[in-house]
């Protein structure tokens, strides 16, 4: 679906693209809401990225499917928006879901939001979250949306949040998953095998649930089978701050899964993903290489700290594409190898002991080597990476913007590669280990990198991505 550009529609999109605060590593909305990558999939050489989508406004509401493309991870094409909330089974939104290519198709699952009018709690009543479909042959033309699920064909113990169907093979069986509420508020995800000669059809499985950390609802549940470990990534609500856990409002990380006597997935041992202040609704698909390659939305619903582009017309981004494994009990995650494209001028540095090394652009690449000694990293404008030799933490001042400190209890710490853009770090921590990714605002602001001892670094300037809008336009 194009949009009509109008001089209104020019004039707004040249001041939100002349923003302070643009990204130039990361997708946004062209104007408006961006938040969950949806629909993820390789078909042809081509990569699709769907997303949550406002198209025009800041605000989040009316959620719609955007639609980028690309083959190489710096190359973009905004293709429009693919759907909006029009048919009466998605009329509060076409919330989250997924792609999977099925016989040379690309089948897209999403949620259908709607809402009746009346006196409803929304949790138990008022409230539909159907189960749609459609499909391609070219990633473009797609079929008309057919409802496959609704509320009464979940299982009878379900409040009326059940949403966010995402497909994965595991063990040669396709499945998808959708995230749950049950009516007494505990959070799991319901699995239905997919037949893929007749990928409308869907065999309810059972309900995945955890013994302990389950929180009250599971968003964007992600079953994926990692070197050989099945693991469900998935973004709990309603789990507490526990000492340097959990800090966030709501958690991203994975339930490891395990099959009992009887056959049945059972989830455990809830582990975090990110523990930036900005990190939710990741979605992961396996490449054509294998690859399994995630991307998360960088921004966190209901937060207590502020998004200052909203201002501008403009809200969030996406992370840059990472891709997974699982090693030592865990998963590793490092950006995909294509970013290296958009390197230029290389420096090496050693960064002396109490020596601010001024930067004169926000938009890098740091790795660093840091031999499992204590240090304390002060970059850009007031942002601080400490390590104590057990705890690493981030903590952010006035460019924070509300964003305080996070933590990650870790007893060794050999190495760090950032990526800073305009208003954005994301931080991978031995080599994949660990990361945090979190918004920053310090423009107009002098910029430096300072070390409390000295350190070898590599500098790289970064070219930006290049995102091609006019695709989405017509005139
Ligand atoms: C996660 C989420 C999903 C839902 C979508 C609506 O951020 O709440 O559960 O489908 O956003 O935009």
């Amino acid at each position: 679906m194009k949009r009509k550009i109008t001089e209104a529609l020019n004039t707004k999109m040249n001041a939100v693209h002349a923003g302070a605060n643009r990204q130039k590593l990361h997708l946004m909305a062209d104007i408006g809401w961006i938040s969950d990558p949806n629909g993820l999939a390789r078909l042809n050489g081509t990569t699709h990225i769907f997303h949550q989508y406002t198209p025009d406004k800041a605000n989040g509401l009316e959620k719609s499917w955007g639609h980028y493309t690309t083959k190489d991870y710096i190359h973009y094409i905004d293709e429009g928006t693919l759907m909006c909330p029009d048919k009466p089974f998605d009329k509060d939104g076409c919330y989250s879901g997924s792609g999977m290519v099925i016989n040379d198709k690309l089948h897209l699952y999403y949620t259908g939001n709607h809402l009746q009018d009346g006196d409803f709690d929304y949790i138990n009543e008022g409230r539909g979250h159907d189960t749609v479909h459609l499909s391609s042959d070219d990633g473009h033309n797609f079929t008309e949306r057919k409802v496959l699920l609704e509320n009464k064909d979940y299982p009878a113990n379900m409040s009326c949040h059940v949403r966010d169907p995402k497909l994965s093979w595991v063990d040669g069986k396709l499945y998808m998953v959708l995230g749950a509420r049950t009516k007494d508020s505990q959070g799991c995800a319901l699995l239905y095998e997919v037949n893929p000669d007749h990928p409308e059809d869907l065999q309810f499985v059972q309900v995945i649930e955890s013994p302990k950390l389950t929180g009250y609802m599971w968003e964007c549940p992600d079953l994926v089978d990692l070197d050989g470990q099945t693991v469900l990534i998935c973004c709990p609500q309603g789990i507490e701050t526990d000492g340097l856990n959990y800090e966030n409002i709501y958690q991203n990380g994975w339930y490891s899964l395990k099959k009992n006597e009887e056959g049945r997935f059972e989830a455990f041992d809830f582990q975090e993903l990110d523990n930036g202040f900005d990190f939710y609704a990741p979605q992961s698909f396996r490449d054509e290489k294998g690859r399994e390659i995630l991307i998360g939305w960088m921004g966190m619903p209901d937060a207590d700290y502020d998004y200052p582009e909203e201002k501008e017309g403009w809200i969030h981004c996406l992370t840059l594409p990472r891709e997974l494994h699982w090693k030592d009990g865990r998963i590793w995650q490092y950006p995909v190898a294509e970013l290296e494209e958009l390197r230029s001028e290389k420096q090496d540095l050693t960064l002396e002991a109490g020596v601010p090394v001024v930067l004169n652009d926000r938009v890098f690449e740091l790795q660093a080597a840091v031999d499992n000694k204590p240090f304390e990293l002060s970059l850009r404008r007031d942002v601080k990476l400490s390590w104590n030799g057990q705890v690493l933490s981030l903590s952010l001042q006035e460019s924070g913007h509300g964003r305080k400190s996070r933590h990650i209890e870790t007893d060794h710490v050999d190495s760090l590669q950032i990526f800073s853009d305009e208003s954005s770090l994301e931080i991978f921590i031995n080599r994949g280990e660990y990361c945090f990714s979190t918004r920053v605002y310090d423009q107009h602001q002098p910029l430096s990198i300072l070390c409390d001892r000295t350190m070898k670094a590599e500098l790289y300037s970064l070219q930006s991505i290049e995102v091609d809008f006019t695709p989405a336009l017509q005139g």
